[in-house]
């Protein structure tokens, strides 16, 4: 899959430069192509040579070196790689990227080339966890590069935590599906909403459901794999966000509805798949509630039918709902469809084995506005998520 693809690797300054050994050696297994540009620090955990003779190619290091064949080096590499990755990437290169510094070859080239970015970071837990860098990865991430998280461990500094690179396998693989995807939704935004909805009754009680937010998830994850930029807006769940969409993160109802609005103009698709609560408490104590009755009635309100009223305003928007039912579940879903204005529906029995919350796979059937149904096999949701993606093209 990466035969004959031109990877630029960008390596900076740090220990985990020693891993993008391997990484080179794993690519050019692979038969890619690879490209080593170094920082200055990098040259000082490992020495060119070793990249080079891994690569088979010419280490780029210093900007005005007279270059060994003529064309300009930068622009030559940013145009020529199909894709580019910065490991490891520290702190300090984040920050002059995210804030536009070029002011050498590894920078430079960065800032020329309209090839994906993937960067690895790998830096001491505090650093990795201060809002500056923080800030600065978001920023980054809001422009498109993607990043492949460090995981936690015992650091090179012996500190524990967050910060130790992805290793060269998990790196290869994520290089390998960015390269290998289909990306028939670039240049498409969309919304996922995912996982439940909490409604507050006091500060330490709320009322929510059993949705774990993995359909969400998986839709996210697939979009983003085919190429859309993606805002997974979700309630709580302890899943962890897909690489390269942009978790927003919320926690009631109106919570939800008001992050969906400002992001909705730019949206093309909207696919809701959290489980909004219906109702919330009418009043949201600001103390923690007393157990001194025997009896306690909480008044309920109802909540926004966000969907709904994004059917409204849909436009020439793709809105896709998803129904869970106990009873009835076609006729439900079919009636949901015109109610809130969607292109499709994708419902399903809590009661069928294999569907429902918290489960891998899904056993769904899809309901558009002319009534059609579509009666899909058990599959896994990540399958799911693809299918109903082909079916978002199709209109
Ligand atoms: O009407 P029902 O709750 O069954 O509809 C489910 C669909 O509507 C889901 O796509 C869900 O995300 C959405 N929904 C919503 N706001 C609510 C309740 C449900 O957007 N308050």
């Amino acid at each position: 899959m990466l035969k004959n693809k031109n990877i630029v690797l960008g390596v900076t300054g740090g220990i985990a430069a020693y891993k993008a050994c391997d990484l080179v050696s794993r690519l050019v297994k692979a038969e890619a192509n690879v490209d080593v540009i170094m920082t200055q620090n990098a040259t000082k955990f490992i020495n060119p040579l070793t990249f080079q003779s891994l690569s088979s190619n010419q280490v780029i290091v210093d900007m005005f070196k007279e270059p060994k064949y003529w064309e300009i080096q930068h622009i030559s590499l940013a145009k020529k790689a199909d894709l580019f990755i910065i490991a490891p990437a520290t702190a300090n290169i984040i920050g002059k990227i995210a804030n536009g510094i070029a002011d050498d070859m590894l920078t430079t080239t960065v800032m020329a080339t309209k090839a994906p970015v993937v960067f690895a970071p790998a830096m001491n837990c505090n650093m990795y966890e201060n809002p500056i860098l923080q800030s600065n990865i978001e920023r980054l991430k809001a422009l498109g590069y993607k990043f492949i998280e460090p995981s936690k461990g015992r650091l090179a500094c012996g500190d524990m935590g967050i910060g130790k690179m992805a290793e060269p396998d998990v790196i290869e693989s994520y290089i390998n599906s960015m390269l290998d995807r289909k990306k028939d939704f670039a240049g498409k935004t969309i919304i996922v909403t995912a996982g439940p909805t909490r409604e507050a009754i006091d500060p330490v009680r709320y009322i929510s459901n059993h949705s774990t937010g993995k359909m969400g998830y998986a839709i996210a994850q697939k979009a983003m794999a085919r190429g859309a930029k993606v805002y997974l807006i979700s309630g709580p769940t302890i899943l962890k966000a897909p690489e390269g969409v942009q978790l927003i993160s919320v926690n009631s109802a109106k919570d939800m509805q008001k992050r969906i609005m400002e992001h909705y103009d730019e949206a093309n698709i909207v696919i809701m798949s959290a489980a909004v609560a219906d109702y919330a408490p009418a009043i949201s104590h600001q103390q923690k509630m007393k157990k001194d009755n025997e009896k306690l009635s909480i008044e309920l309100v109802k909540n926004p039918d966000i969907l709904y009223e994004l059917g409204k305003i849909k436009g020439d928007k793709i809105l896709v709902g998803f129904a869970m039912e106990t009873q009835d579940l076609i006729e439900n879903a079919k009636e949901k469809v015109i109610k809130k204005n969607l292109d499709f529906i994708v419902a399903n029995d809590l009661y069928t084995e294999g569907a429902g919350f918290g489960t891998d796979t899904n056993v769904v059937k899809i309901i558009d506005r002319k009534g059609n149904v579509d009666s899909l096999p058990k599959m896994t949701k990540l399958d799911l998520a693809d299918l109903i993606l082909d079916r978002i093209l199709k209109l």
